[in-house]
């Protein structure tokens, strides 16, 4: 796409508080291959978690920003991320999801490798001249590959900038109190939900850290059922003013509000209150209380997002610009009794489960939005600009949703420096 088309694509009049976003971007083919190298191919992206990776040997393979990725605890219990494509001709070397095992044997022609990405085994290898040498036929390391806090996060980019730099500190702050809210350390439970939406990438960004949207989208669940359940909701109107929406820099960002979800973990309430204490020793009363009293939403760009009320790790990654395929883990806290575990395991699925409360209700929003992108060009602009005026953007506002297209807008046009991407920045 040409420059000038590029740049405008977004309106973002601080002047007149006007924020539109021209629907092109949901739909046009040469900017979804543009995506692909200026967001997915620059940006640190979520890969998996330690946890996932508890042993010697352990393995799991998944679709990572368009890469088939390979992902080992070796024996000398390093982590490795490898493109899981064979150095001889190109297969896919494992085909399971996940597992553990010593050696991986490529089904084409069986050269097999370890855990940390050496070639072991090459059949008939005396077929092959003196220039041939085991070493330089290793598993592909991919470019960048780190850690933070046992999320483990690549980047196809060899010169980005390292994983802290690149959330901040705001954004950091804001996993950490999501790490922070259990009083051991965290894991990812066995197995994940896979499901996937006829809609562009984007709007599930959008719908992500939407506050908006809660109560009309999933009036069945906040009104009706939780109601029935004699459950209190804290979505209960549209501008709770102890809400809030806040761009955390980079395109960051996060919606919080105080935490009153009661009855979810009714019965476990002596453990949880141990917990919290344990948490406060460790922390102290005001990052306890952050990290324990507030339920959030943050979005680290281009597409993690961790929703702590449900406990849940999210990606998403575009297959075509009206197609896009998530991936949702549960993060939970370890060494819990295993009635808490189970109720949290339930409050995991009964919302954004594939088919919970409140996933197909996103789903169905998502796919009517694209099928209304089909009249584009005569229904051009979507509007983001709910709370601009305001000083204190609430969670229902929209200034977390203007920070991710800020950064989008930014890389999209080569403009890769840290930016701010707040209202007021
Ligand atoms: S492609 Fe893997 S051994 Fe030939
Ligand atoms: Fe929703």
């Amino acid at each position: 796409m040409e420059e000038a088309a590029m740049a405008g694509l977004i309106v973002d009049d601080r002047e007149k508080n006007l924020f539109r976003v021209d629907r092109q971007v949901f739909t046009d083919k040469g900017l979804f291959e543009q995506e692909r190298q200026k967001i997915f191919d620059r940006c640190w992206l979520y890969a998996g978690h330690e946890s996932e990776l508890a042993k010697p040997d352990d393995f799991v393979t998944r679709q990572v920003g368009g890469r088939p990725l390979l992902l080992t605890r070796d024996q000398k219990g390093g982590v490795n991320a490898f493109i899981n494509a064979c150095p001889h001709r190109g297969n896919m070397v494992v085909r399971e999801k996940s597992g553990n095992s010593r050696n991986f044997t490529c089904f084409y022609h069986a050269w097999s490798f370890d855990t940390a990405g050496a070639l072991i085994g090459v059949p008939g290898e005396d077929a092959y001249s003196e220039s041939f040498h085991r070493k330089d036929h290793g598993l592909a390391r991919v470019p960048r590959f780190e850690s933070y806090r046992g999320l483990l996060f690549v980047c196809y980019d060899a010169n980005c900038v390292d994983l802290v730099t690149y959330f901040g500190d705001e954004a950091r702050e804001q996993i950490d109190h999501v790490i922070d809210s259990a009083a051991a350390d965290v894991e990812v439970v066995q197995g994940a939900q896979n499901y996937s939406m006829r809609a562009n990438w984007k709007l599930l960004v959008e719908n992500s850290i939407d506050g908006y949207h809660g109560l009309p989208t999933h009036q069945r669940f906040f009104r009706k059922y939780l109601s029935d359940l004699g459950l209190q909701s804290n979505v209960t109107s549209l501008g709770s003013t102890d809400s809030r929406g806040r761009s955390l820099g980079n395109g960051h960002a996060v919606t919080e509000k105080p935490r009153h979800m009661t009855g979810l973990t009714a019965g476990a309430a002596s453990e949880l209150a141990a917990q919290r204490q344990l948490i406060e020793q460790k922390l102290g009363k005001e990052r306890a209380h952050k990290a324990v009293d507030f339920d959030r939403n943050v979005f680290i760009f281009p597409n993690l997002i961790l929703i702590s009320t449900w406990r849940t790790l999210r990606t998403f990654y575009p297959v075509a610009p009206d197609y896009m395929e998530v991936d949702a883990w549960a993060l939970m806290p370890c060494g819990e009794s295993q009635g808490l575990r189970q109720k949290r395991l339930e409050n995991f699925i009964s919302f954004l489960g594939p088919a919970g409360f409140g996933t197909p209700d996103d789903v169905s929003g998502l796919e009517g939005c694209q099928r209304g992108f089909a009249g584009g060009r005569e229904a051009r602009w979507s509007d983001i600009s709910r709370g601009m005026a305001r000083e204190q953007p609430v969670a229902t506002d929209e200034l977390q949703m203007r920070a991710f297209w800020r950064r989008w807008h930014a890389l999209m046009q080569d403009r890769t420096e840290p930016i701010a991407c707040g209202d007021r920045d």
